[in-house]
């Protein structure tokens, strides 16, 4: 997978290089670019952003560099993957549709994404008309949820590392991937490891494992941790809960 990252904070997508990601990176599973919007600009200042048109707080990224860093970007890539490739434009933003686990599963197929980082106010409206309409790009705005970032950064960091991890080979152990939270649309259950009983310092209070868990029965942990999935996720995101129940009805149909 290319993943092409267009921002006036480079040094932002630093983390990129560590860990499981960094791994995949060097392996040569994941080719991550990071490019500097900056350098799109002709002006002394290098810049990026404006005053809004009907006035208000804050500044709006100006749409010249915007689109000369697109052009630049898909030029390099199409030299890369071939004239026809065509990523999918992805520009985190408040106002963007919440990032989903079925979302990261979608992403991860592509296999060319571009991550538009918007600061400020946002980037003019315009650049988003032109990515769609005049480039014909699949462009998606893209929430990580209901509050305000100062900028898409830590979006692309949490929506690569969320789909990066999915490409095969990334980790180790790929059934890891299929009971978790958010896969097939409940939370995870609890886990526990070793030592079975524990007293924490200072409690006089020992915790054990649940006795199911020691007891080496797989079907009667698997429904255990079912049940365990629905108490918690109605606990805790009962929005969920009411969602994976529709599905389940219409499976059973
Ligand atoms: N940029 C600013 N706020 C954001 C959010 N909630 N999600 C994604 N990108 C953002």
């Amino acid at each position: 997978m290319r993943i092409d990252v267009i921002t006036i904070f480079p040094d932002y997508l630093a983390p990129l290089d560590l860990s499981l990601i960094g791994k995949a990176r060097t392996r040569g599973l994941v080719d991550l670019r990071v490019h500097d919007l900056r350098a799109w600009t002709h002006d002394n200042h290098n810049s990026v952003d404006d005053a809004p048109f009907g006035g208000g707080a804050g500044m709006v990224m100006k749409p010249q560099p915007w689109a000369e860093a697109l052009a630049a970007v898909l030029d390099d890539g199409r030299a890369e993957l071939g004239a026809d490739a065509a990523p999918v434009l992805v520009i985190p933003g408040p106002s963007g549709a919440p990032f989903t686990q079925p979302q990261a599963h979608a992403l991860a197929e592509v296999p060319w994404l571009v991550f538009a980082c918007g600061r400020y106010e946002g980037i003019d409206e315009r650049v988003h008309e032109h990515a769609r309409e005049d480039l014909g790009l699949d462009t998606r705005v893209v929430s990580l949820g209901d509050y305000v970032l100062n900028g898409g950064e830590v979006a692309v960091l949490a929506i690569t590392e969320a789909v990066v991890r999915l490409l095969p080979g990334v980790v180790g152990n790929e059934a890891s991937l299929v009971e978790e939270s958010h896969e097939g649309g409940l939370l995870e259950y609890p886990v526990y490891t070793r030592p079975a009983r524990w007293t924490a310092p200072g409690s006089d209070v020992e915790r054990s494992v649940p006795d199911v868990l020691l007891g080496g029965n797989h079907a009667e942990i698997a429904r255990w941790r079912y049940a365990q999935r629905l108490a918690r996720t109605a606990e805790r995101r009962p929005d969920l809960l009411s969602a994976h129940e529709a599905s389940r009805a219409d499976g059973a149909r």
